[in-house]
């Protein structure tokens, strides 16, 4: 696994940092590669319940390294798959839930990927920049799709046209941000919110972060799929679990279910 980005798993989360304080931590093809494989593991990996992105330094990342950039840029053929897409793809497909964590500069794909985040913590002194447009380039990895969604249009315009600088407090009115709290306390609050997560019944976190982020579909459509999931979540150890705990006036321990 490359230095430039660190993982660790302990007490349930996985912790992947992007670890090149130098270079604002911006993000190499040999980080997206270890990153992406940091993600794609996780998912089969029963001792990882909760993943937390998150970087060094007081920098989450400066974004795509412009120097790469330049010298191999990627292609996105029907055959290829550059690392950036391979990380983006796994963060995409990631069946457990992902925390970011941000402190500092978030730049480009370092706002982008907050997007296929399920939940985005950060300090006060987080910035939050997507100036594709100032770059000459163009919306990345669904952004121009998830931003008017999340933010509306009007707002989303700030960031990929205007190419605005949003402050922790912005990102949190605008929904990019769940939390936002002092540096010191950041990474201490989001392993509070994974170890929240990483406490509950695995599959059914799993299959309502998979609910969320299925594609729009009819109200109806949605009621059956729903229903079918809930049917089978019903006859589920964890569920019997959950009703024996509520019952005992007890904790359900998920864990002891293997
Ligand atoms: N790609 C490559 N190198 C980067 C980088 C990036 N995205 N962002 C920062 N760096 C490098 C700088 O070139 C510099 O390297 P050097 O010390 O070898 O000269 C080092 O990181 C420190 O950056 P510096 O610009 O000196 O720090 P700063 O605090 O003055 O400014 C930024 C920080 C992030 C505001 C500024 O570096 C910047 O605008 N970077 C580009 C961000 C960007 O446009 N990203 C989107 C890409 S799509």
């Amino acid at each position: 696994m490359s230095e430039l980005v660190l993982v660790e798993t302990a007490d349930r989360i996985r912790t992947i940092r992007f670890n090149r304080p130098e270079k604002k931590n911006a993000l190499t093809q040999d980080m997206y590669t270890a990153a992406a494989e940091a993600l794609e593991t996780a998912d089969g990996d029963p001792s990882v319940r909760v993943s937390i992105l998150t970087g060094a330094d007081g920098v989450f990342t400066a974004g795509n390294d412009i120097v790469d950039f330049t010298q191999r840029p990627p292609e996105f053929g029907e055959h290829d798959t550059p690392p950036v897409r391979r990380f983006m793809m796994a963060l995409l497909n990631a069946q457990k839930p992902v925390i970011a964590a941000v402190d500092g500069l978030a730049i480009g794909i370092g706002v982008t990927l907050l997007l296929h985040c399920d939940l985005v913590v950060a300090s006060d002194r987080a910035v939050f920049k997507t100036p594709f447009v100032d770059l000459a380039l163009a919306p990345e990895f669904a952004s121009s799709q998830l931003m008017p969604r999340i933010f509306g249009h009007a707002v989303a315009a700030e960031l990929l046209l205007l190419g605005d600088t949003w402050n922790a407090q912005r990102a949190r009115e605008t929904g990019l941000v769940n939390r936002v709290t002092e540096p010191a306390k950041l990474e201490e609050t989001a392993r509070f919110m994974a170890s929240i997560l990483a406490a509950k019944a695995p599959t059914s976190l799993k299959a309502s972060k998979a609910l969320m982020r299925a594609p729009a579909e009819s109200i109806e459509a949605r009621m059956d799929r729903e229903n079918t999931i809930f049917a089978s979540q019903l006859q589920s150890p964890e569920f019997a679990e959950a009703a024996a705990a509520f019952l005992e006036r007890r904790a359900p321990d998920f864990d002891k279910l293997g």
